[in-house]
């Protein structure tokens, strides 16, 4: 069970140790204790945090941790607390130490055993121990720390200054690998795959002989999620497709051929392409837009779901990163009063339509399921599928009204886009690409004759969650080559424009 006191780096630890083989949680580090007991975990680690040991109300170590009697590791500013508290002298060096720091290991102890004396890691603190508490064995020391890592064999208490979790401490999986096999005397015996039997079990008996329902919107999460429910229950389950007409090309289609005919899925495919559309005329403001869409996507599921009898349960493939944001961490997701997570950015389905949700993916990160999703048999496409908006490409339409012609034109540009990147082998290293069709018209030359069309501006970024991206560095010969195709194939675009900004300060999205 990872303690988190608000680091940067806390979920990437628990990503760590599960990456390990052993399953990890995170909860808050105030959490009632009696919640720690009741999860009887085998060990505990304590992650950095943004604060100053010695700031007024900084989180403490609270004693009852220590009385568990279950081995503690202490990260960063989870050392400093450990220490601090044990008695030791942790004050603020003259400079801290950020980014990469030799470090010597004078003693291997248990927690450093198998490193050699000379290594490298990553440090972000200013905070410093200077003296290790008693009963502690100092193990090692860099430039501003005399104590970069203790333990205290006979407490089983344990602390590194540095930062195990990250890439740039090569020996950081040696570490939590000791600290979890030999000290916590775990094994390497879970894997997400390992999920799917538990969850199909519980979903079971959460379930019983109810109908569920699940809006399918073809990304991992609804697909995956949907595929174990349905593995579950059978035909219980019935998915819902709200076809807006504003997917990718040929998108709703290749749903359909997944769920219905490849793994007989029950699937409601609602065309509502023409619904949609005559309610977008005339908008062309882009909170709007996502209300618009929002709301009847919201009202045409609502439709649906009332025609499927005794329909009490609702699949939702909310992940474990929401629910930490959430601030409900658990693995108890039967009653939990989550919210509805919106794809549209509105408030969720109607007060008086009220469903029990099943979310069999809570307890997983995001890579994990794509784990799941490929154990599943789901096709590499939706598996690998990047990030994509629930207004779709209405919101890829810039300063004019979503039309039938411009959502052809963008979808046509959007796969000549999708393939090349694909082609160049650039798809998954990208967190999005695609394209945008600004409402403006510009004077080209094709052929002998003046064309007046559409530009379309390529955007694709790297990112880690979305936060924060940046533009993506192209080759030059697949720009060229991308341009010359939507020129070529697209009658309506005479011109081809790179988006080269980041979030912050642009966003991903245009609107
Ligand atoms: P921005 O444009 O804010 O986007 O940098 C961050 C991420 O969120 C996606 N996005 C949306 N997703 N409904 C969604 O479901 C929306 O209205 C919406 N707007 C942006 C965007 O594609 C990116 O991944």
């Amino acid at each position: 069970m990872v303690i988190d006191f608000g680091g940067q780096y806390s979920q990437l630890i628990a990503r760590r140790v599960r990456e390990c083989g052993v399953f990890s949680e995170l909860v808050p580090h105030d959490i009632p204790i009696e919640q720690i007991e009741t999860r009887n975990p085998a060990g505990l680690v304590l992650s950095g945090g943004p604060s100053s040991v010695s700031d007024a109300g900084a989180p403490e170590l609270r004693p009852e941790l220590l009385e568990l009697g279950i081995p503690l590791l202490g990260i960063c500013y989870g050392m400093q607390a450990m220490a601090k508290k044990m008695g030791g002298k942790v004050e603020a060096a003259e400079a801290g130490e950020f980014g990469r720091t030799d470090l010597k290991i004078v003693h291997q102890g248990r927690l450093l055993a198998g490193l050699d004396r000379s290594q490298s890691c990553w440090m972000s603190h200013r905070d410093t121990v200077f003296e290790a508490p008693e009963g502690f064995t100092a193990l090692a020391s860099s430039p501003v720390s005399p104590v970069a890592a203790l333990e205290d064999e006979e407490r089983s208490l344990y602390g590194i200054q540095f930062h195990p979790e990250v890439v740039h401490t090569p020996a950081g999986k040696q570490i939590l690998e000791n600290f979890l096999y030999d000290i916590c005397g775990l094994k390497d015996t879970w894997s997400p795959v390992s999920v799917i039997d538990e969850q199909i079990e519980l979903i079971r008996a959460q379930v019983g002989d109810a109908r569920v329902i699940c809006g399918l919107s073809g990304g991992v999460d609804s697909s995956t999620a949907a595929l174990l429910v349905h593995k579950a229950v059978g035909d219980q389950l019935s998915c819902i497709l709200v076809d807006h007409g504003l997917l990718r090309k040929n998108e709703a289609q290749q749903v359909v051929a997944t769920f219905k005919d490849n793994f007989s899925v029950p699937l409601i495919h609602v065309d509502a392409r023409t619904r949609f559309l005559e309610k977008l005329a005339g908008i062309t403001d882009p909170e709007e837009k996502r209300k618009i869409i929002g709301e009847e996507f919201i009202r045409i599921f609502e439709e649906e779901a009332v025609k499927l009898e005794d329909a009490r349960f609702l699949v939702q493939g909310t992940l474990y990163s929401d629910v930490i944001e959430s601030g409900a961490p658990g693995t108890d997701s039967a009653g939990a009063a989550a919210k509805i997570k919106s794809h549209h950015n509105v408030g969720g389905l109607p007060e008086d339509i009220k469903f029990d949700l099943v979310e069999p993916l809570r307890m997983l990160f995001k890579d994990e399921v794509r784990s799941v999703a490929e154990e599943m048999g789901l096709p590499d496409r939706m598996v690998w599928r990047q990030p994509f908006p629930g207004p779709g490409l209405a919101i890829r339409i810039i300063s004019g009204e979503v039309t039938k012609e411009r959502v052809a034109i963008l979808q046509e540009a959007d796969a000549i886009i999708q393939d090349e990147i694909r082609e160049a082998d650039l798809y998954r290293e990208l967190w999005q690409s695609f394209a945008v069709l600004p409402v403006v018209k510009s004077v080209g030359v094709q052929g002998d004759e003046r064309s007046y069309a559409y530009p379309i501006i390529i955007r694709a970024v790297t990112s880690d969650d979305a936060m924060t991206a940046d533009w993506a560095k192209l080759p030059h010969e697949l720009l060229e080559k991308i341009s010359s195709r939507l020129i070529a194939e697209i009658p309506h675009v005479n011109r081809v424009a790179l988006d080269i900004s980041s979030k912050p300060p642009s966003t991903i999205e245009w609107e």
